[in-house]
């Protein structure tokens, strides 16, 4: 008999708290709960901040490190959850920002210089969660699945990234790309992706030099000739192609 107002008391009292870990509610949140690095007295405004600052120096949105879905509500999110790898791997990352400057801090007259450069996670992310240089990027698509993979790859990327600092376009990734694969062994790969340098730079001596060092590298010193004599006709003051092609052709 007496059970009863005591169950009905005790429900009384956890309904609320149930009710709030089912639906967690409003963004944003009123107090931080499981900050390790952030110092948890810091205004959650600021620390929101902190957080939009993240997804556009990765190029990414609250789900890549937090528990929740894209299109639902942020107060739907368990931003306090350490669940997903990227959330640990971000956690490391503001450790080691905080270790940098510091260091930074170290440097000869720092103390006197008048404008200072701070490291944040942009200035290596430049707008990538994984910031790979392009041609490590290529070399490691090509080798892992093939030179024509790697070409779409860098096709896409480029469609996607030029004129922002996350990749260099410019000439000199794809012949290092392609040296790389060269020196790998990859000679056929490394042609491939020449070629697809070739179309968007095609009156540059540099790459027929690069062509004419993995055409030596493969043996072939026919080809390598030819690629030399290309490279002095495309630039005539290309000191390395004409030492290469003085070898090649000594008596
Ligand atoms: C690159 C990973 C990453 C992204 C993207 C990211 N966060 Fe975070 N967030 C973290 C980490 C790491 C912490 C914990 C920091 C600490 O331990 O001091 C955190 C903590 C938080 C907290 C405090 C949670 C608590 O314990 O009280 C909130 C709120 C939050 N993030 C909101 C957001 C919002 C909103 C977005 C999208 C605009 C976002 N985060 C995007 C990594 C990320
Ligand atoms: C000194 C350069 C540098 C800075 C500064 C830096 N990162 Fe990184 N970050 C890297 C590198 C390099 C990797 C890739 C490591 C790997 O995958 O081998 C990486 C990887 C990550 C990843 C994992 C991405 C994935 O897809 O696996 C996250 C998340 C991340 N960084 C978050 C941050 C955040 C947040 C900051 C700023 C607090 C930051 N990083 C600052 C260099 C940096």
């Amino acid at each position: 008999m007496n059970s009863r107002p005591v169950a009905f008391l005790i429900a009384a009292f956890t309904a609320p708290a149930v009710v709030l870990a089912q639906a967690p509610g409003h963004f944003p949140p009123d107090s931080l709960i499981n900050v390790k690095v952030i110092p948890k007295s810091t205004p959650v405004m600021q620390v929101v901040g902190m957080m939009r600052n993240f997804t556009g120096a990765l190029g990414v949105r609250c789900p890549f490190c937090h528990v929740g879905q894209e299109g639902q509500p942020l107060g739907q999110f368990d931003f306090a959850k350490d669940e997903k790898r990227t959330k640990l791997t971000a956690r490391q990352m503001m450790r080691m920002v905080e270790e940098i400057n510091h260091r930074l801090d170290t440097l000869p007259e720092h103390e006197k210089m008048t404008s200072h450069v701070e490291v944040t996670c942009n200035t290596c992310h430049r707008g990538v969660s994984r910031p790979m240089p392009l041609e490590q990027l290529i070399m490691e698509t090509a080798q892992m699945s093939g030179a024509d993979s790697a070409t779409r790859a860098y096709r896409a990327l480029r469609e996607r990234y030029y004129g922002r600092a996350s990749y260099d376009f410019g000439e000199p990734t794809l012949n290092i790309a392609a040296f790389r694969l060269a020196r790998a062994g990859k000679f056929d790969d490394a042609f491939v992706i020449l070629r697809l340098n070739e179309v968007q730079f095609p009156s540059s001596s540099n790459l027929s030099t690069f062509r004419g060092n993995i055409d030596l590298m493969k043996g072939d010193t026919a080809a390598a000739i030819a690629a030399f004599r290309e490279a002095v006709k495309r630039d005539s003051t290309n000191g390395e192609a004409q030492g290469r092609l003085r070898q090649l052709t000594r008596p």
